[in-house]
Protein backbone atom coordinates (compact mmCIF):
# COMPACT_ATOMS: atom_id res chain seq x y z
CA UNK A 1 0.00 0.00 0.00
CA UNK A 2 1.19 3.77 -0.42
CA UNK A 3 -0.21 6.61 1.82
CA UNK A 4 -1.04 9.72 0.07
CA UNK A 5 -1.06 13.19 1.34
CA UNK A 6 -2.05 16.57 0.74
CA UNK A 7 0.45 19.40 1.04
CA UNK A 8 1.84 22.69 0.15
CA UNK A 9 5.86 22.78 -0.25
CA UNK A 10 8.03 19.37 -0.95
CA UNK A 11 10.45 20.53 1.88
CA UNK A 12 10.11 16.91 3.54
CA UNK A 13 10.31 14.58 0.40
CA UNK A 14 13.35 12.83 -0.96
CA UNK A 15 12.04 12.96 -4.06
CA UNK A 16 10.05 15.85 -6.20
CA UNK A 17 8.38 14.87 -9.12
CA UNK A 18 7.78 17.48 -11.78
CA UNK A 19 5.66 17.60 -15.62
CA UNK A 20 8.02 18.31 -18.41
CA UNK A 21 5.68 19.06 -21.44
CA UNK A 22 6.37 19.59 -25.20
CA UNK A 23 9.38 21.58 -26.03
CA UNK A 24 10.57 21.70 -22.20
CA UNK A 25 7.65 23.17 -20.67
CA UNK A 26 8.35 23.25 -17.28
CA UNK A 27 4.89 23.76 -14.95
CA UNK A 28 5.59 26.88 -11.93
CA UNK A 29 7.00 24.66 -9.96
CA UNK A 30 9.66 23.03 -12.06
CA UNK A 31 10.16 27.09 -13.40
CA UNK A 32 11.13 28.11 -9.96
CA UNK A 33 13.96 25.30 -9.80
CA UNK A 34 15.56 25.71 -13.50
CA UNK A 35 18.00 27.69 -12.17
CA UNK A 36 19.98 25.09 -9.82
CA UNK A 37 22.73 23.51 -12.32
CA UNK A 38 21.60 20.10 -12.06
CA UNK A 39 18.64 21.28 -13.38
CA UNK A 40 19.75 23.68 -16.18
CA UNK A 41 22.13 20.89 -17.35
CA UNK A 42 19.55 18.48 -17.95
CA UNK A 43 17.23 20.66 -20.10
CA UNK A 44 20.10 21.80 -21.75
CA UNK A 45 21.30 18.42 -23.16
CA UNK A 46 17.26 18.26 -24.96
CA UNK A 47 17.31 14.11 -23.65
CA UNK A 48 13.69 14.39 -22.93
CA UNK A 49 11.17 16.33 -25.04
CA UNK A 50 8.39 15.65 -22.73
CA UNK A 51 7.65 12.50 -24.52
CA UNK A 52 4.34 11.34 -22.45
CA UNK A 53 5.34 9.02 -19.36
CA UNK A 54 8.80 9.30 -20.01
CA UNK A 55 10.89 9.95 -17.05
CA UNK A 56 14.35 11.01 -16.15
CA UNK A 57 15.98 11.19 -12.65
CA UNK A 58 17.87 14.02 -11.30
CA UNK A 59 20.37 13.67 -7.98
CA UNK A 60 20.57 16.81 -6.44
CA UNK A 61 22.37 17.10 -2.69
CA UNK A 62 18.68 17.18 -0.99
CA UNK A 63 16.16 15.64 -3.24
CA UNK A 64 15.92 13.75 -6.39
CA UNK A 65 13.85 15.19 -9.02
CA UNK A 66 12.09 13.04 -11.24
CA UNK A 67 10.91 14.79 -14.30
CA UNK A 68 7.97 12.47 -16.46
CA UNK A 69 7.17 13.56 -19.67
CA UNK A 70 3.35 15.02 -19.71
CA UNK A 71 2.89 15.35 -24.08
CA UNK A 72 1.01 17.72 -25.39
CA UNK A 73 -0.23 20.27 -22.72
CA UNK A 74 -3.25 21.14 -24.83
CA UNK A 75 -4.71 17.56 -25.39
CA UNK A 76 -4.33 16.65 -21.68
CA UNK A 77 -7.44 15.03 -20.57
CA UNK A 78 -8.38 13.66 -17.10
CA UNK A 79 -8.02 10.05 -18.39
CA UNK A 80 -4.85 11.02 -19.60
CA UNK A 81 -3.64 12.43 -16.04
CA UNK A 82 -4.86 9.32 -14.57
CA UNK A 83 -3.23 6.84 -17.13
CA UNK A 84 0.00 9.34 -16.59
CA UNK A 85 0.36 8.30 -13.04
CA UNK A 86 -0.39 4.76 -13.08
CA UNK A 87 2.48 4.90 -15.41
CA UNK A 88 4.55 6.56 -13.23
CA UNK A 89 3.64 4.70 -10.15
CA UNK A 90 4.78 1.34 -12.03
CA UNK A 91 8.22 3.08 -12.73
CA UNK A 92 8.93 4.46 -9.51
CA UNK A 93 7.40 1.90 -6.97
CA UNK A 94 10.86 -0.04 -7.11
CA UNK A 95 13.21 3.13 -7.68
CA UNK A 96 14.41 4.00 -4.08
CA UNK A 97 12.23 6.97 -3.82
CA UNK A 98 9.92 6.87 -0.58
CA UNK A 99 8.38 9.91 0.21
CA UNK A 100 7.62 11.61 -3.22
CA UNK A 101 5.94 15.68 -3.80
CA UNK A 102 4.07 15.31 -6.79
CA UNK A 103 3.45 18.67 -8.56
CA UNK A 104 0.86 17.29 -11.55
CA UNK A 105 -1.81 19.11 -9.83
CA UNK A 106 -0.18 22.13 -11.49
CA UNK A 107 -1.27 20.88 -14.89
CA UNK A 108 -3.79 22.14 -17.04
CA UNK A 109 -6.41 19.19 -18.01
CA UNK A 110 -9.37 19.85 -20.65
CA UNK A 111 -12.56 20.78 -18.19
CA UNK A 112 -11.73 19.48 -14.97
CA UNK A 113 -10.70 21.65 -11.57
CA UNK A 114 -8.56 20.73 -8.83
CA UNK A 115 -10.91 18.32 -7.39
CA UNK A 116 -11.21 16.14 -10.06
CA UNK A 117 -7.23 16.28 -11.00
CA UNK A 118 -6.21 15.40 -7.60
CA UNK A 119 -8.95 12.52 -7.57
CA UNK A 120 -7.56 11.16 -11.23
CA UNK A 121 -4.17 11.32 -9.96
CA UNK A 122 -4.92 9.58 -6.64
CA UNK A 123 -6.71 6.77 -8.77
CA UNK A 124 -3.95 6.45 -11.15
CA UNK A 125 -1.31 5.94 -8.35
CA UNK A 126 -3.17 3.12 -6.84
CA UNK A 127 -4.53 1.29 -10.02
CA UNK A 128 -1.09 1.56 -11.34
CA UNK A 129 0.59 0.02 -8.42
CA UNK A 130 -1.58 -3.22 -8.08
CA UNK A 131 -0.37 -6.11 -8.90
CA UNK A 132 -1.48 -10.14 -8.36
CA UNK A 133 1.79 -12.22 -7.80
CA UNK A 134 0.88 -14.09 -4.54
CA UNK A 135 1.07 -17.46 -6.68
CA UNK A 136 4.54 -16.37 -7.94
CA UNK A 137 6.83 -18.58 -5.54
CA UNK A 138 10.14 -18.72 -6.96
CA UNK A 139 10.02 -14.95 -8.63
CA UNK A 140 12.76 -12.39 -6.93
CA UNK A 141 10.21 -9.81 -5.88
CA UNK A 142 11.59 -6.53 -5.23
CA UNK A 143 10.58 -4.57 -2.34
CA UNK A 144 8.37 -1.65 -3.23
CA UNK A 145 9.83 1.78 -2.04
CA UNK A 146 7.43 3.98 -2.55
CA UNK A 147 6.02 4.68 0.37
CA UNK A 148 4.16 8.07 0.39
CA UNK A 149 2.93 10.37 -2.10
CA UNK A 150 2.57 13.87 -1.40
CA UNK A 151 0.13 16.25 -3.78
CA UNK A 152 1.56 19.65 -3.60
CA UNK A 153 -1.55 22.29 -3.81
CA UNK A 154 -1.89 25.52 -3.00
CA UNK A 155 -3.19 26.96 0.40
CA UNK A 156 -6.31 27.69 -0.83
CA UNK A 157 -6.74 23.90 -2.51
CA UNK A 158 -6.04 21.91 0.72
CA UNK A 159 -9.17 20.83 1.98
CA UNK A 160 -10.79 20.18 -1.44
CA UNK A 161 -7.65 18.69 -2.23
CA UNK A 162 -7.73 15.97 1.02
CA UNK A 163 -11.37 15.05 0.01
CA UNK A 164 -10.21 14.37 -3.61
CA UNK A 165 -7.51 12.02 -2.08
CA UNK A 166 -10.32 10.06 -0.23
CA UNK A 167 -12.57 9.98 -3.02
CA UNK A 168 -10.03 8.72 -5.35
CA UNK A 169 -8.32 6.83 -2.78
CA UNK A 170 -11.70 4.63 -1.70
CA UNK A 171 -12.96 4.41 -5.70
CA UNK A 172 -9.53 2.87 -6.33
CA UNK A 173 -9.17 0.62 -3.50
CA UNK A 174 -12.76 -0.52 -3.89
CA UNK A 175 -11.27 -1.32 -7.83
CA UNK A 176 -7.94 -3.52 -6.87
CA UNK A 177 -10.99 -5.34 -4.61
CA UNK A 178 -12.51 -6.02 -7.50
CA UNK A 179 -9.83 -6.77 -9.15
CA UNK A 180 -8.15 -9.07 -6.70
CA UNK A 181 -11.93 -10.86 -6.29
CA UNK A 182 -11.36 -11.73 -10.66
CA UNK A 183 -8.18 -12.62 -10.97
CA UNK A 184 -8.77 -15.08 -7.99
CA UNK A 185 -8.51 -18.75 -9.73
CA UNK A 186 -11.53 -20.55 -9.93
CA UNK A 187 -10.26 -23.26 -7.23
CA UNK A 188 -10.06 -20.25 -5.20
CA UNK A 189 -12.64 -17.66 -5.61
CA UNK A 190 -16.16 -20.25 -5.35
CA UNK A 191 -19.22 -19.32 -4.49
CA UNK A 192 -18.36 -19.86 -0.45
CA UNK A 193 -15.47 -17.44 -1.00
CA UNK A 194 -17.22 -14.71 -2.56
CA UNK A 195 -19.75 -15.38 0.69
CA UNK A 196 -16.97 -14.89 2.73
CA UNK A 197 -15.32 -12.06 1.03
CA UNK A 198 -19.18 -10.49 1.43
CA UNK A 199 -18.65 -11.22 5.15
CA UNK A 200 -15.80 -9.37 5.87
CA UNK A 201 -16.69 -6.17 4.66
CA UNK A 202 -17.22 -4.86 7.59
CA UNK A 203 -19.00 -1.24 8.51
CA UNK A 204 -21.24 0.22 10.89
CA UNK A 205 -24.35 0.44 8.79
CA UNK A 206 -23.76 -2.52 6.85
CA UNK A 207 -25.63 -5.73 6.45
CA UNK A 208 -24.33 -9.10 4.79
CA UNK A 209 -26.22 -12.11 4.64
CA UNK A 210 -25.16 -15.54 3.06
CA UNK A 211 -27.40 -18.13 1.79
CA UNK A 212 -26.23 -21.95 1.82
CA UNK A 213 -27.95 -24.29 -0.54
CA UNK A 214 -30.64 -25.19 1.93
CA UNK A 215 -31.24 -21.76 2.57
CA UNK A 216 -31.45 -21.17 -1.12
CA UNK A 217 -33.82 -24.43 -1.38
CA UNK A 218 -36.22 -22.94 1.08
CA UNK A 219 -36.28 -19.20 -0.24
CA UNK A 220 -37.37 -21.10 -3.83
CA UNK A 221 -33.98 -19.67 -5.80
CA UNK A 222 -35.20 -22.72 -8.26
CA UNK A 223 -33.15 -20.83 -11.58
CA UNK A 224 -30.25 -20.45 -9.07
CA UNK A 225 -30.08 -24.29 -8.52
CA UNK A 226 -30.85 -25.41 -11.61
CA UNK A 227 -27.69 -24.08 -12.90
CA UNK A 228 -25.44 -25.01 -10.21
CA UNK A 229 -26.49 -28.53 -9.81
CA UNK A 230 -24.39 -29.76 -12.27
CA UNK A 231 -21.60 -29.02 -9.98
CA UNK A 232 -20.04 -30.36 -6.65
CA UNK A 233 -19.47 -26.69 -4.90
CA UNK A 234 -22.80 -25.61 -3.09
CA UNK A 235 -23.92 -21.84 -4.89
CA UNK A 236 -24.60 -18.83 -2.32
CA UNK A 237 -26.82 -16.05 -2.78
CA UNK A 238 -25.75 -12.87 -0.89
CA UNK A 239 -27.45 -9.93 0.03
CA UNK A 240 -25.77 -6.83 1.33
CA UNK A 241 -27.49 -3.77 2.89
CA UNK A 242 -26.26 -0.18 3.30
CA UNK A 243 -28.27 1.91 5.13
CA UNK A 244 -26.40 5.45 4.82
CA UNK A 245 -29.31 7.48 4.36
CA UNK A 246 -32.88 7.48 5.78
CA UNK A 247 -34.14 4.64 6.55
CA UNK A 248 -37.85 5.08 4.83
CA UNK A 249 -35.52 6.12 1.69
CA UNK A 250 -36.11 2.81 -1.13
CA UNK A 251 -32.14 1.91 -1.57
CA UNK A 252 -30.84 1.44 -5.12
CA UNK A 253 -30.09 -2.35 -5.64
CA UNK A 254 -27.01 -3.87 -7.31
CA UNK A 255 -27.30 -7.06 -8.70
CA UNK A 256 -23.91 -8.67 -9.35
CA UNK A 257 -23.53 -11.80 -11.98
CA UNK A 258 -21.69 -14.00 -9.52
CA UNK A 259 -20.39 -17.04 -12.08
CA UNK A 260 -17.12 -18.63 -10.55
CA UNK A 261 -16.11 -20.86 -13.12
CA UNK A 262 -18.23 -21.13 -16.09
CA UNK A 263 -17.56 -24.14 -18.59
CA UNK A 264 -20.76 -23.70 -20.48
CA UNK A 265 -22.53 -26.82 -18.51
CA UNK A 266 -23.51 -29.89 -21.00
CA UNK A 267 -23.36 -27.14 -24.04
CA UNK A 268 -19.78 -27.04 -23.18
CA UNK A 269 -17.65 -23.92 -24.46
CA UNK A 270 -14.26 -24.67 -26.58
CA UNK A 271 -10.88 -25.60 -24.47
CA UNK A 272 -9.49 -22.45 -26.09
CA UNK A 273 -9.14 -19.52 -23.28
CA UNK A 274 -11.83 -21.64 -20.88
CA UNK A 275 -9.61 -20.51 -18.11
CA UNK A 276 -10.76 -16.91 -18.63
CA UNK A 277 -14.36 -17.93 -17.58
CA UNK A 278 -13.06 -17.73 -13.89
CA UNK A 279 -13.95 -14.01 -14.28
CA UNK A 280 -17.23 -14.92 -15.35
CA UNK A 281 -17.88 -13.47 -11.48
CA UNK A 282 -17.07 -9.50 -12.10
CA UNK A 283 -20.35 -8.19 -11.94
CA UNK A 284 -20.54 -9.73 -8.31
CA UNK A 285 -16.79 -8.29 -7.88
CA UNK A 286 -17.48 -4.93 -9.14
CA UNK A 287 -20.81 -4.97 -6.63
CA UNK A 288 -18.50 -5.81 -4.17
CA UNK A 289 -16.04 -3.48 -4.95
CA UNK A 290 -18.90 -0.50 -4.57
CA UNK A 291 -19.89 -1.22 -1.32
CA UNK A 292 -16.30 -1.36 -0.40
CA UNK A 293 -15.62 2.30 -1.81
CA UNK A 294 -19.44 3.70 -0.43
CA UNK A 295 -18.85 2.77 2.98
CA UNK A 296 -15.48 3.73 2.83
CA UNK A 297 -17.01 6.94 1.98
CA UNK A 298 -19.80 6.85 4.39
CA UNK A 299 -21.89 7.66 1.56
CA UNK A 300 -25.49 9.25 2.50
CA UNK A 301 -27.18 6.28 0.28
CA UNK A 302 -29.22 3.25 0.83
CA UNK A 303 -27.96 0.09 -1.28
CA UNK A 304 -29.00 -3.40 -1.44
CA UNK A 305 -26.65 -6.04 -3.02
CA UNK A 306 -27.83 -8.87 -4.88
CA UNK A 307 -24.99 -11.85 -6.11
CA UNK A 308 -26.22 -15.25 -6.93
CA UNK A 309 -23.17 -17.20 -7.16
CA UNK A 310 -22.36 -20.57 -8.92
CA UNK A 311 -20.19 -22.45 -10.96
CA UNK A 312 -21.67 -23.89 -14.37
CA UNK A 313 -20.03 -27.25 -15.26
CA UNK A 314 -20.76 -30.61 -16.49
CA UNK A 315 -22.20 -33.74 -14.73
CA UNK A 316 -24.64 -36.38 -13.72
CA UNK A 317 -27.14 -34.11 -12.64
CA UNK A 318 -26.28 -30.78 -14.68
CA UNK A 319 -29.10 -29.33 -16.18
CA UNK A 320 -30.02 -29.92 -19.78
CA UNK A 321 -30.49 -28.47 -22.70
CA UNK A 322 -34.66 -28.58 -23.12
CA UNK A 323 -35.03 -28.57 -19.06
CA UNK A 324 -37.92 -26.47 -18.13
CA UNK A 325 -36.88 -24.47 -15.10
CA UNK A 326 -39.33 -22.73 -12.66
CA UNK A 327 -37.57 -19.60 -11.36
CA UNK A 328 -38.53 -18.39 -8.06
CA UNK A 329 -40.59 -15.44 -9.43
CA UNK A 330 -42.71 -18.02 -11.11
CA UNK A 331 -42.09 -17.77 -14.86
CA UNK A 332 -40.76 -20.71 -16.42
CA UNK A 333 -37.27 -20.80 -18.88
CA UNK A 334 -36.94 -23.18 -21.58
CA UNK A 335 -33.18 -23.88 -21.67
CA UNK A 336 -32.05 -24.33 -25.11
CA UNK A 337 -28.63 -23.50 -24.09
CA UNK A 338 -26.95 -23.96 -20.82
CA UNK A 339 -23.67 -21.87 -21.93
CA UNK A 340 -26.89 -18.99 -21.33
CA UNK A 341 -26.36 -19.65 -17.87
CA UNK A 342 -26.13 -16.02 -16.50
CA UNK A 343 -29.34 -14.94 -17.53
CA UNK A 344 -30.70 -17.74 -15.84
CA UNK A 345 -29.25 -17.36 -12.11
CA UNK A 346 -29.70 -13.34 -12.60
CA UNK A 347 -33.60 -14.07 -12.72
CA UNK A 348 -33.78 -15.01 -9.22
CA UNK A 349 -31.89 -12.40 -8.18
CA UNK A 350 -33.64 -9.43 -10.25
CA UNK A 351 -37.19 -11.25 -9.19
CA UNK A 352 -36.08 -10.83 -5.09
CA UNK A 353 -34.04 -7.26 -5.97
CA UNK A 354 -37.81 -5.98 -7.52
CA UNK A 355 -39.40 -7.76 -4.72
CA UNK A 356 -37.39 -5.42 -2.16
CA UNK A 357 -39.19 -2.50 -4.16
CA UNK A 358 -35.84 -0.69 -4.51
CA UNK A 359 -36.37 3.02 -6.23
CA UNK A 360 -34.25 1.67 -8.99
CA UNK A 361 -32.08 -2.04 -10.04
CA UNK A 362 -28.48 -1.74 -11.95
CA UNK A 363 -27.41 -5.16 -12.88
CA UNK A 364 -23.74 -5.88 -13.58
CA UNK A 365 -22.76 -9.13 -15.34
CA UNK A 366 -20.40 -11.03 -17.82
CA UNK A 367 -23.23 -11.90 -19.61
CA UNK A 368 -22.71 -12.42 -23.46
CA UNK A 369 -19.86 -13.05 -25.82
CA UNK A 370 -21.97 -10.90 -28.53
CA UNK A 371 -21.28 -7.90 -26.04
CA UNK A 372 -16.68 -8.83 -26.60
CA UNK A 373 -17.83 -8.69 -30.67
CA UNK A 374 -19.67 -5.28 -30.51
CA UNK A 375 -17.91 -3.30 -28.15
CA UNK A 376 -14.89 -4.90 -27.57
CA UNK A 377 -12.66 -3.58 -24.50
CA UNK A 378 -13.96 -0.03 -25.02
CA UNK A 379 -16.91 0.35 -23.62
CA UNK A 380 -19.32 -1.92 -21.42
CA UNK A 381 -22.96 -2.06 -23.02
CA UNK A 382 -25.96 -0.32 -21.23
CA UNK A 383 -29.26 -1.40 -21.97
CA UNK A 384 -32.23 -0.98 -19.89
CA UNK A 385 -35.88 0.82 -19.30
CA UNK A 386 -35.05 3.80 -17.05
CA UNK A 387 -33.57 6.63 -19.87
CA UNK A 388 -32.90 8.93 -16.41
CA UNK A 389 -30.84 6.31 -14.78
CA UNK A 390 -28.92 5.52 -18.62
CA UNK A 391 -28.32 9.07 -19.26
CA UNK A 392 -27.16 9.40 -15.77
CA UNK A 393 -24.55 6.21 -16.53
CA UNK A 394 -23.48 7.70 -19.66
CA UNK A 395 -22.24 11.23 -18.16
CA UNK A 396 -20.76 9.12 -15.32
CA UNK A 397 -18.63 6.95 -17.62
CA UNK A 398 -17.77 10.13 -19.68
CA UNK A 399 -16.13 10.88 -16.46
CA UNK A 400 -14.63 7.94 -14.89
CA UNK A 401 -13.59 6.69 -18.27
CA UNK A 402 -15.47 4.02 -17.16
CA UNK A 403 -17.26 3.93 -19.73
CA UNK A 404 -20.67 2.66 -21.64
CA UNK A 405 -22.29 2.11 -24.84
CA UNK A 406 -26.41 2.59 -25.21
CA UNK A 407 -27.87 -0.45 -27.31
CA UNK A 408 -31.21 -0.73 -28.21
CA UNK A 409 -34.14 -2.40 -26.47
CA UNK A 410 -37.11 -2.43 -29.27
CA UNK A 411 -39.98 -4.27 -28.47
CA UNK A 412 -39.75 -6.38 -31.56
CA UNK A 413 -36.59 -7.73 -29.88
CA UNK A 414 -38.77 -8.99 -27.08
CA UNK A 415 -39.71 -11.91 -29.89
CA UNK A 416 -36.80 -13.44 -30.34
CA UNK A 417 -36.84 -15.12 -26.60
CA UNK A 418 -40.69 -16.08 -26.46
CA UNK A 419 -41.00 -20.20 -25.88
CA UNK A 420 -43.69 -22.21 -27.64
CA UNK A 421 -44.08 -24.73 -24.82
CA UNK A 422 -42.86 -22.43 -21.56
CA UNK A 423 -42.72 -18.68 -20.76
CA UNK A 424 -39.38 -17.74 -22.61
CA UNK A 425 -36.26 -19.23 -23.80
CA UNK A 426 -32.95 -19.02 -22.52
CA UNK A 427 -31.54 -17.88 -25.99
CA UNK A 428 -32.97 -15.95 -28.71
CA UNK A 429 -30.43 -16.92 -31.55
CA UNK A 430 -27.01 -14.87 -32.24
CA UNK A 431 -28.45 -11.91 -33.81
CA UNK A 432 -28.37 -9.49 -31.52
CA UNK A 433 -27.30 -11.65 -28.78
CA UNK A 434 -26.39 -8.84 -25.81
CA UNK A 435 -29.78 -7.61 -26.61
CA UNK A 436 -31.82 -10.06 -26.40
CA UNK A 437 -30.26 -11.46 -22.92
CA UNK A 438 -30.74 -7.92 -21.95
CA UNK A 439 -35.05 -8.46 -22.54
CA UNK A 440 -34.68 -11.72 -21.12
CA UNK A 441 -33.70 -9.86 -17.89
CA UNK A 442 -36.28 -6.98 -18.25
CA UNK A 443 -38.67 -9.71 -17.89
CA UNK A 444 -37.93 -10.00 -14.13
CA UNK A 445 -37.62 -6.44 -13.41
CA UNK A 446 -41.19 -5.61 -13.33
CA UNK A 447 -41.64 -1.86 -13.59
CA UNK A 448 -38.63 -1.07 -11.17
CA UNK A 449 -36.43 1.24 -13.28
CA UNK A 450 -33.96 -0.59 -14.81
CA UNK A 451 -30.47 -0.65 -15.83
CA UNK A 452 -28.45 -3.52 -17.23
CA UNK A 453 -24.53 -3.34 -17.54
CA UNK A 454 -22.64 -5.95 -19.85
CA UNK A 455 -19.50 -6.01 -18.68
CA UNK A 456 -18.26 -9.01 -20.63
CA UNK A 457 -15.59 -7.00 -23.19
CA UNK A 458 -14.77 -4.38 -20.27
CA UNK A 459 -14.11 -6.76 -17.23
CA UNK A 460 -10.62 -8.19 -18.03
CA UNK A 461 -8.28 -7.48 -20.63
CA UNK A 462 -5.48 -9.54 -20.44
CA UNK A 463 -2.34 -7.58 -21.78
CA UNK A 464 -3.12 -4.58 -19.55
CA UNK A 465 -3.89 -1.08 -20.32
CA UNK A 466 -3.04 2.24 -19.81
CA UNK A 467 -4.64 2.23 -16.22
CA UNK A 468 -4.68 -1.79 -15.51
CA UNK A 469 -0.61 -2.29 -16.29
CA UNK A 470 -0.55 -6.31 -15.14
CA UNK A 471 -3.49 -8.12 -17.31
CA UNK A 472 -6.75 -9.35 -15.74
CA UNK A 473 -9.54 -8.18 -14.40
CA UNK A 474 -10.20 -4.40 -14.45
CA UNK A 475 -12.74 -3.78 -11.73
CA UNK A 476 -14.63 -2.34 -14.48
CA UNK A 477 -18.34 -0.56 -12.75
CA UNK A 478 -16.50 0.23 -9.83
CA UNK A 479 -15.85 4.16 -10.78
CA UNK A 480 -18.91 4.30 -12.91
CA UNK A 481 -21.29 3.60 -10.35
CA UNK A 482 -19.83 5.69 -7.34
CA UNK A 483 -19.30 8.47 -9.36
CA UNK A 484 -22.81 7.68 -10.16
CA UNK A 485 -24.03 7.62 -6.85
CA UNK A 486 -22.27 10.96 -5.66
CA UNK A 487 -23.98 12.49 -8.27
CA UNK A 488 -27.55 11.00 -7.19
CA UNK A 489 -26.45 12.46 -3.66
CA UNK A 490 -25.43 16.02 -4.59
CA UNK A 491 -28.62 16.50 -6.90
CA UNK A 492 -30.59 15.18 -4.58
CA UNK A 493 -29.44 17.59 -1.89
CA UNK A 494 -29.35 20.40 -4.20
N1 LIG B 1 -20.04 -15.85 -19.54
C1 LIG B 1 -20.50 -16.01 -20.87
C2 LIG B 1 -20.34 -14.74 -21.70
C3 LIG B 1 -18.93 -14.39 -22.11
C4 LIG B 1 -18.32 -15.03 -23.17
C5 LIG B 1 -18.27 -13.36 -21.48
C6 LIG B 1 -17.06 -14.68 -23.57
C7 LIG B 1 -16.99 -12.98 -21.88
C8 LIG B 1 -16.39 -13.64 -22.92
C9 LIG B 1 -21.98 -16.38 -20.89
O1 LIG B 1 -22.38 -17.19 -19.84
C10 LIG B 1 -22.23 -17.16 -22.14
O2 LIG B 1 -21.65 -18.19 -22.29
N2 LIG B 1 -23.06 -16.61 -23.01
C11 LIG B 1 -23.34 -17.25 -24.25
C12 LIG B 1 -24.80 -17.07 -24.55
C13 LIG B 1 -25.27 -17.86 -25.74
C14 LIG B 1 -25.17 -19.33 -25.46
C15 LIG B 1 -26.69 -17.46 -26.04
C16 LIG B 1 -22.48 -16.57 -25.32
O3 LIG B 1 -22.31 -15.36 -25.28
O4 LIG B 1 -21.96 -17.29 -26.17
MN1 LIG C 1 -22.07 -19.22 -20.21
ZN1 LIG D 1 -21.34 -17.05 -18.10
Amino acid sequence: MISIHVNTTATHCDTVLLSLGKAQQLSPSGVALQKQAHVAHFLSSNDHQGEFAKTRTLYGEQQRIIFVGSGEESKLTLQKLRALAAKIAAKIKHSGAKDVAVHLAELDVVDADISDKIQALSEGFILGLYTFDAYQTCQDKKEQTLQSISFIVNQADVVVAEEAVAIGQAVAIGTNFARDLGNEPGNVCTPEYLGEQALALSHPKLKVNVMDKAAIEKAGFTALLAVSQGSDKEPRFITLQYNGANNNDAPIALVGKGLTFDAGGISIKPAAAMDEMKFDMCGSAAVLGIFKAVTALNLPINLLGVIPSSENLLGGSAYKPGDIVTTYKGLTIEVLNTDAEGRVILSDALAYAAEQKPAEIIDFATLTGACVIALGAQATGLMGTSTAIKQALVASGQKTHDRVWEMPMFEEYQEQINSKIADIKNTGGREAGTITAACFLSRFVDDIPWAHLDIAGTAWNMKGNDISPVGGATGAGVRLIVDYLQHKISTNNA
